[in-house]
């Protein structure tokens, strides 16, 4: 079987070193093994209520985003989701074969749904099939997501089979890849939770796009744990561990290597050379978003030239679950 990879972000606001670890650098490396395919979920996006205006410009910046972290438009096919437009009718095909307890279970959900109890959208809810359909349309053989999506992708392969067993076999049964470490970052302002673009504090995340100046002050105000040893320790020492991880990942030094430097030294000490570490690495992402975004003919040219390439595999696909299913005239 041909290997082919697929991920998405959705495009609700600038994206974070959170993401950025736990998904665009791991798609950085896979786009030299396989055919890789990254989509910009607008239409995940728009379950949970969006200006407008903003959703457009957040495509374009998440879009900037790829390209500035080193994602090849000549190796790899960028694109927007709803822009293909058998992405929405696979979900909607997808999801009269979910059930509704698998849908329940899901803990992205349930998060969102308790957070906005009166107004939760028929969309939030069977967004899983949604994304089934993103990933089923391709043949993806691999996702690279952070830990928080591997419930979803555990679905996507539920329904894959039970499809394959009711029309006979169409999808390819795909497969998660997660980082080791560094697959859920932790806030700043709370090691408890992830670090998340929708925090209610923006000192929760390190956006792409954050100055030096911003980068340094929310780093010198992390949360910290008791104690003042530095060490790799997620049970007794969450903050410290996140902030090694991310330390880890801007520098490609081990944590035993970091443990051993900061031995003996303080909180602060660790906080101040993480801080020229991140802006080391996320300035220049930030200076190409800027750039990409300022001339936008590159980037519509990639969005061209991958929308297209997704099209031809999606009506290809598409044309197959239809006759399998029975919709339409032969
Ligand atoms: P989202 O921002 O929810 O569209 O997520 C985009 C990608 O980033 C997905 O693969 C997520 O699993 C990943 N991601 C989001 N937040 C984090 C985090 N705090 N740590 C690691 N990966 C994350
Ligand atoms: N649900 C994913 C997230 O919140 C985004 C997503 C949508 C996705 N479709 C996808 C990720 C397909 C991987 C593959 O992060």
């Amino acid at each position: 079987m041909k290997s082919l990879c697929l991920s998405g972000v959705q495009p609700t606001n600038f994206l974070h070193v959170g993401n950025y670890i736990g998904a665009l650098k791991q798609w950085v490396e896979i786009q030299h093994r396989f055919p890789c395919y990254f989509c910009i979920v607008d239409l995940h996006a728009i379950t949970v209520a969006q200006d407008p205006k903003q959703l457009r410009e957040n495509v374009l910046n998440t879009a900037a985003t790829y390209l500035a972290v080193g994602i090849d438009p000549k190796r790899s096919h960028v694109f927007i989701q709803s822009e293909v437009h058998e992405h929405a009718e696979l979900g909607w095909i997808l999801g009269t074969i979910t059930r509704i307890a698998e849908l329940e279970r899901m803990t992205q959900f349930k998060d969102k749904a308790k957070r906005r109890a009166d107004n939760v959208g028929v969309g939030l809810f069977t967004y899983p099939a949604l994304m089934a359909a993103d990933i089923l349309l391709y043949d993806t053989t691999v996702v690279p997501v952070g830990e928080d999506q591997m419930q979803h992708v555990e679905l996507t392969r539920t329904i894959a089979r039970r499809f394959n067993t009711t029309f006979g076999d169409t999808f390819v049964i795909p497969q998660a890849l997660i980082q080791k470490q560094g697959a859920r970052i932790m806030g700043l302002d709370d090691p408890s939770v992830k670090m998340s673009k929708s925090a209610t504090s923006t000192m929760n995340y390190i956006a792409l796009t954050d100055d030096d100046d911003t980068i340094r002050k929310k780093i010198m105000r992390a949360v910290t744990d008791s104690g003042k040893d530095i060490v790799y320790d997620p049970d007794k020492k969450p903050a410290v561990t996140n902030l090694l991880t991310i330390f880890h990942h801007m520098t490609g030094r081990t944590i035993k290597d970091l443990e051993n430097e900061f031995e003996g030294k303080g909180y602060g000490d660790l906080k101040k050379a993480l801080a020229d570490a991140v802006i080391a690495h996320v300035g220049p992402i930030r200076d190409k978003i800027a750039e990409y975004r300022k001339d936008p003919k590159e980037l519509m040219r990639v969005l061209d030239a991958g929308r297209d390439a997704a099209q031809e595999l999606a009506t290809t696909k598409m044309k197959i679950v239809r006759e399998r299913v029975g919709l339409g005239r032969a």
